[in-house]
This record gives C-alpha cells, structure tokens and sequence, in this order.
C-alpha cells in the first residue's frame, strides 16, 4: 500500500477540547453533548453500519443522486480539488472522483474528518484506486481548521450526508459563513440535506430495530469513560429518537435508567442523573428546498442547481460563492 499524506491538527490524545465540552454540556441545567465525539473509530465504524441499515434510507438516497449529478458536478464547476468535509468514509464521494477525474481537471482530494482511523482509512483506498490524484487528508474539525485547507482553485467543497443537519441553526450559520470566508467568488459548494417527511420514517431511521444507532448513541460514554477516565455505565443508559415537529429535527437523547454518580476525572467533575433524566447528544435537522436556498444565500452562495432522490427524501444543492 502506497504512504498516506495526512496533516494532523487533532489528536485523539488531545483531551482539551473534550474535557471544556463535557464540562460545559453536564454541568447544564439540561444535560448535552456535541455529537462529534462520537466518532472514534468505533463510533466511525458504527456510522457506517448504520448506512446499511433498512431504516437509514439517506445514505442510499443521496448515492443515487450523486450518481446522477456527479457529471454535471465535474462539467460545470471544472474543480481541480475537490474538498470533502467531514468525509467519513467517502465511499459516496466515487461518482464525483470519478466524473472530476475523466472530465480532466481534478489533481487534488482533501478529505477532512475528526475521526482519524476513518481518514487514514479512506485516505489510503483512494490513494491506491486514483493513481494520478494527490490525496491530502486533514485530521480536523471542521468548525476551527478550514483556514488550513490545500488545494488550488477552483475548488468544490463538499460537505455530504446530512451532516449540516447536526449543527443548531446558529452554528450552521457561522460554519456556513466560515466555508464561504475560504472561498474566492465564483468557486464551489455541494451540500447535501436530509429533507422534512413523515415523523415515522425519520424516527425508525434514528431508532432501527437491530439497535445499531443506540450503540453508535452510547458510544459517546465509551469515549468520555477512555480518555476522560469516566465510569459511565452505557447499559444504565436507554437510547431515545423523538422528532421535534416545530423545529423540525430529531433529537437523539440518552435516557437514565437508575439514579447515578459518575466521576469523570479527566475533566474534574462528578455528574449525578437522575432515573429518568435525558441529556442531548445529537440533533438532526431535516430540511426543505426553500430554507436550504436562504441559509445558502444568506452565507453567501447562490445556488446553480438542487437535486432530489427519487423518492423525493433527500436534497442535495449545488450552490456557488458570490
Ligand atoms: N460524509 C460521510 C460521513 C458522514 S458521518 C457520509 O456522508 O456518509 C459524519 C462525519 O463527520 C464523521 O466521519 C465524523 O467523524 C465527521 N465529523 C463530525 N464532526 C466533525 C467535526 N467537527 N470536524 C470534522 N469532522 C467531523
Ligand atoms: C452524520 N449525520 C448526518 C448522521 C445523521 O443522520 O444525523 C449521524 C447519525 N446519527 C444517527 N444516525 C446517524
């Protein structure tokens, strides 16, 4: 296998940032978690068992459009990188390496993700299948190292799978904001939303039968318990979807199921929960085409082109910085 070019800028050893979240979200009158700490690699690896799940359809769904897209993608914004976000796997990511590499423009991929075994992953299997493609990964978040992107213009950033939808409306305004502060005029987003539908489907898709999502919830205690030294005890704790019809996302939560002390040394903090008691750890808006448009606008893009699924469940937006 060929050597993987990664730039880091997080590392897994790196407790500070963990220890200032947990500290602030449970020591709140409502206890919460950003969801990014979910994902280390066997939070990256329940991720990708959850795109395979019957339940998830948004994986599936926003695959077939870019399947359908990605040719117009590479025709019209000619990108000669191509910077993915929060790139996971980037297994959906292929049909648009594969148009910008045959329609002759492409000469840089940057994958950027906080999961540093899911980059080095992909990293490495992109490496091998595009052999003249310079593959630059960055072991990053995404809301504090956009400054520190490679790649010549014009660039395409995207930014797939919905996870926009995991910001609060004001985060999603300034990370909005903060992609465009990077970009020239005339250069390129893609950016892919989960899309409003009926309660039922959105609540089984956050809550399978196999359990896989509560697992992937609870991993956020395994993370905390190993590199906080925390004793949380993720069986004393019920995984709960429920879709908040007026702001429209769903909100995962994980529900106390026994009055409880944790200590968490590695952030000086002992947290009671009592039986019953619910924190938030992740939100997930779903959105529709018109609001998409405006937040777009309103940070600064326009946008040239949306597409939808067949089904009509996900969107995805092609949108260019004015
Ligand atoms: N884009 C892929 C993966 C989506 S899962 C897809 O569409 O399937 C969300 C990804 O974002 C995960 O790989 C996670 O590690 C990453 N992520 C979450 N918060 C992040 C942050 N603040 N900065 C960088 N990456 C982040
Ligand atoms: C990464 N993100 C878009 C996923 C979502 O659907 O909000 C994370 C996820 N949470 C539960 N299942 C999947």
């Amino acid at each position: 296998m060929k050597d993987v070019d990664l730039e880091v800028h997080h590392r897994v050893e790196d407790t500070g940032a963990l220890r200032t979240d947990v500290r602030e979200g449970l020591t709140a009158p409502a206890k919460w978690l950003p969801s990014k700490w979910f994902y280390d690699a066997r939070g990256s690896e329940l991720f990708d068992r959850i795109t395979d799940l019957p339940e998830y359809y948004p994986t599936r769904a926003e695959r077939e459009i870019l399947g359908r897209a990605a040719g117009w993608i590479a025709s019209t914004t000619g990108a000669r990188a191509l910077v993915e976000l929060g790139s996971g796997s980037s297994e959906k990511t292929r049909p648009l390496l594969d148009a910008l590499t045959g329609h002759g423009t492409l000469e840089t991929f940057v994958p950027m993700d906080v999961s540093e075994s899911a980059l080095a992953e992909a990293a490495a299997a992109i490496t091998e299948d595009y052999p003249g493609l310079a593959v630059r990964g960055v072991v990053g978040d995404f809301t504090q190292h956009l400054g520190l992107l490679p790649g010549q213009p014009p660039r395409l950033v995207v930014f797939l799978g919905g996870t926009i939808g995991n910001f609060v409306p004001a985060e999603r305004a300034k990370f909005l904001r903060s992609v465009r502060d990077v970009l020239a005029e005339g250069e390129w987003l893609l950016l892919g939303t989960d899309l409003v539908k009926d309660p039922d489907t959105l609540v089984r898709a956050y809550d399978d039968a196999a359990g896989v999502t509560a697992e992937f919830n609870r991993n956020v205690l395994r993370v905390i318990n190993e590199r906080l030294g925390a004793d949380f005890d993720p069986d004393r704790f019920r995984h709960v979807a429920r879709w908040d019809g007026e702001r429209e996302w769903i909100e995962m939560r994980l529900r106390a199921t026994t009055d409880m002390l944790v200590h968490i040394p590695g952030a000086d903090l002992e947290v009671r929960f009592a039986e019953g008691e619910e924190m938030r750890t992740e939100i997930s808006a779903k959105f529709r085409r018109e609001g998409v448009a405006g937040e777009l606008a309103e940070a600064g893009f326009a946008v040239e082109r949306w597409w939808t699924d067949t089904g009509g469940r996900f969107g995805v937006s092609l949108a260019r910085a004015t």
